[in-house]
């Protein structure tokens, strides 16, 4: 569905891509991971037509992105890392307004509308502006943005960014939703737990190079039989809490330090596991502090840096 090859960018004197390739079928959930700056973002902006490359390709649906940009944007949803809304509309109006740019007919638009609101449960919440919405909704709002189309490809570019756990939560049960029906799904992220609770396939991208490209579970493996160490604050820690957190499958070793949980667990798999008992259990946590061996670890370990 997707097929980049030798993606060069350069802006400037920054090297953002590397001679970049991948493929993405259809229907698979992949993974762009990567720290900040390593070029997720230039990638993205290839996809969508809105850059050129100075090198390489990239098709979508076996098309040329620049050449037939319109007509694949038809069937792309896109949430790009800074969603833009006309802050003194509504919801409905601003989604409105992309129904129009997209070609939505008129007969369809509201039902499209009020299904989008709905999938990310903003519908009673669709007359207020825009600016009375807290950032968390604007997310989701940019979420339903992404479905007005009704896309067959999802381009999703690093949609839980400044988000509290629970919110977190919520988007990636609302991707997994959208996976689960068949789109196609590129999603960039930073967050390795993230993306494991998603994708099936990964690409690393470091400084503008992919490092790696494999499915998650062999990433999981390579990291296996390490300790990883994540404290957990929680505002409401008890011991109803607690417990939940040791009987999760993988974790090794619990401590408290006031507020904090702090566990040495098998991988990442089992922190988001930790993460989801805890929050369905109303825990309310406000951060996830994840400590060796994680991502940086498996940089490290791949681009030997
Ligand atoms: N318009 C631009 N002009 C100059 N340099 C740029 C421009 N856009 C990006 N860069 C540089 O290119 C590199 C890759 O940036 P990019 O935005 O693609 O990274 P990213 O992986 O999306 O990072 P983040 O996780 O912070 O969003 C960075 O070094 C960045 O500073
Ligand atoms: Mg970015």
């Amino acid at each position: 569905m997707i097929e980049v090859r030798n993606l060069r960018k350069v802006y400037e004197n920054v090297l953002a891509l590397d001679d970049v390739s991948f493929e993405v079928s259809e229907g698979e959930a992949f993974a762009f991971l990567g720290p900040n700056g390593a070029g997720k973002t230039t990638t993205i902006k290839i996809l969508m037509g809105f850059i050129y490359p100075d090198l390489g390709y990239a098709k979508i649906f076996g098309k040329d992105v620049f050449r037939h940009g319109k007509e694949i944007r038809k069937r792309i949803g896109y949430l790009p890392e800074e969603m833009g809304f006309y802050d003194q509309l509504s919801a409905y109006e601003n989604l409105n307004f992309y129904a129009r740019l997209f070609g939505v007919p008129k007969a369809e638009r509201e039902k499209r509308i009020e299904e989008s609101l709905e999938r990310v449960s903003l519908l009673e919440r669709k007359d207020s502006p825009v600016r009375e919405y807290s950032h968390g909704m604007k997310q989701r709002l940019g979420i339903a943005q992404s479905l007005i189309n009704n896309p067959d490809l999802l381009i999703y570019d690093e949609p839980t960014s400044g988000l509290d756990p629970r919110s977190s939560y919520e988007i990636r049960e609302m991707i997994k939703g959208f996976v689960k029906e068949g789109k196609t799904l590129f999603l960039s992220s930073h967050l390795l737990y993230e993306v494991q609770q998603i994708c099936e396939t990964v690409a690393i991208i470091n400084k503008g190079k992919i490092v790696v490209k494999d499915e998650i579970k062999n990433l999981s493996k390579m990291m296996s039989g390490k300790s990883i160490k994540v404290t957990i604050r929680c505002l409401n820690l008890n011991e109803e809490l607690i417990e939940r957190a040791k009987k999760v499958k993988g974790v090794r070793r619990v401590r408290i330090d006031g507020n904090n949980l702090i566990a040495m667990v098998e991988d990442e798999e089992t922190i988001a596991s930790v993460i989801s008992s805890m929050v369905k259990a109303g825990g309310k946590i406000t951060s996830v502090k994840e400590e060796s061996p994680g991502l940086e670890e498996i940089f490290l370990k791949l681009t030997g840096d």
